[in-house]
């Protein structure tokens, strides 16, 4: 185990779903003392909304942000320099599976070419030091899809199925080729489905909070019996935390709720939640569950054993999903007008073009 000294925090994506979180967590939650840099071009998914707190109360003495693409080599090299940045946390990507299956390219250069740029900034710029740290955020989509049986280990060998998990397991590689090669001190987390506060409204939990509100369908591809591993994104938050701190340079850290739900019972307890929130009838809103087209390529199950986090670093998860979610369906309901102001920008337009193609 390490004992690392941090100071100058660089976080990419940062306007993003865990990136905000990340952000909120290490002012609220942590110890940390340094300054807080957070690089963000603002796709569809940033929002600068999710951090107006953190910027009231901290921007211009901890907190600053940077509107740059991490595919701009000039841009992060200045970030870089101008912060004199030890340590990099890099949730920056395109995470959306469905787009990324119906317009594979951002995510090839953001994920990808976005990645290899911040590596040759920081290997450049960090050259012989070993007073920094690279931490990759990632996903357990690139170890592909189990059966009914077994877990990802830090072992399982690659077998990304989506471009999205495509494009994370190849930056995976060139970030611990980095390590090898040029001896770039890194660490790496793989991690299972998040939830709660500020995740966009296009992924499988909001999406079904939102509906219900609205009164929508709530559409649930193939037989809704595909399995996804739940973790509340505050204790993925903890998770980095311990890892930047005491994890062992060059080891990646499968994080994970050990939380395993299949999408139709989610959705099935979304609908109890709700249901009590809104004081309506749950078998009424039970009604509004639609099965609809699969998504091509869809993993059946994801699994995490995240039994080396726990006992090398002693990071436990702390959130139960029935407080997580309950938490999580409030949040929704308690900021409609956050849906809102997304819903002005271009997410209506994407899902209304892709919801006719399916
Ligand atoms: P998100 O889509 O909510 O946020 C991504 C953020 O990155 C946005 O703020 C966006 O503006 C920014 N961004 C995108 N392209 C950029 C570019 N070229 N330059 C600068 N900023 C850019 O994503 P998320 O769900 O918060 O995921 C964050 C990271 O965690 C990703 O790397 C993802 O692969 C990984 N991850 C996500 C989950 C999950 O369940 N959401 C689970 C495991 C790992
Ligand atoms: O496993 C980690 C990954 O989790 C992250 O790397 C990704 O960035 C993140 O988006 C997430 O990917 P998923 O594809 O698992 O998340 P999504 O919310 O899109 O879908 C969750 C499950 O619900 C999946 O089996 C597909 C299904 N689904 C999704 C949507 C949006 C539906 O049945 N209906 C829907 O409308």
């Amino acid at each position: 185990m390490t004992n690392r000294k941090l100071k100058n925090l660089l976080v990419t994506g940062g306007s993003g779903f865990i990136g905000a979180n990340f952000i909120k967590y290490l002012f609220n939650k942590t110890d940390f003392a340094g300054k807080i840099i957070n690089m963000d071009n603002l796709t569809y998914a940033g929002n600068p909304e999710n951090l107006i707190d953190i910027d009231t109360h901290y921007g211009k003495s901890r907190y600053f942000f940077e509107k740059a693409d991490i595919c701009d080599y000039d841009a992060a090299k200045r970030i870089f320099e101008k912060y004199d940045i030890d340590t990099c946390v890099h949730f920056a990507a395109e995470s959306h599976v469905d787009r990324s299956i119906y317009g594979p390219k951002d995510f090839i250069e953001t994920n990808i070419m976005g990645t290899f740029n911040l590596l040759e900034v920081a290997r450049k710029l960090w050259k012989d030091r070993n007073d920094v740290l690279f931490h990759h955020v990632s996903t357990d989509e690139v170890f592909g899809s189990l059966g009914d049986e077994g877990y990802f280990t830090e072992e399982t060998p690659y077998d990304p199925r989506s471009p999205y998990s495509a494009s994370k397991a190849s930056s995976d590689h060139l970030v611990r080729a980095a390590f090898h090669t040029y001896g770039l001190p890194i660490t790496l987390s793989n991690c299972s489905n998040n939830y709660g506060p500020l995740q966009f409204p296009e992924k499988l939990i909001p999406l079904m909070i939102m509906n219900i509100f609205e009164g929508k369908s709530l559409p649930v591809y193939g037989d809704g019996k595909n399995i996804r591993d739940w973790l509340y994104v505050e204790d993925h938050a903890s998770a980095i935390w311990t890892i930047i701190n005491k994890g062992q340079t060059g080891s990646t850290y499968n994080v994970g709720g050990e939380n395993e739900w299949t999408n139709i019972d989610l959705v099935n307890k979304i609908c109890q939640c709700a249901a009590e929130l809104l004081s309506k009838d749950q078998g009424e809103i039970k009604k509004l569950i639609t099965y609809v087209k699969d998504r091509p390529g869809h993993d059946r199950r994801y699994a995490i054993d995240c039994s080396k986090i726990k006992k090398e670093l002693g990071w436990k998860n702390l959130t139960s999903f029935e407080e997580g979610i309950k938490a999580t369906v409030k949040w929704y309901l308690d900021n409609l007008e956050w849906v809102e102001h997304i819903r002005k920008g271009e997410y209506q337009e994407w899902m209304n073009k892709n919801y006719e193609q399916r």
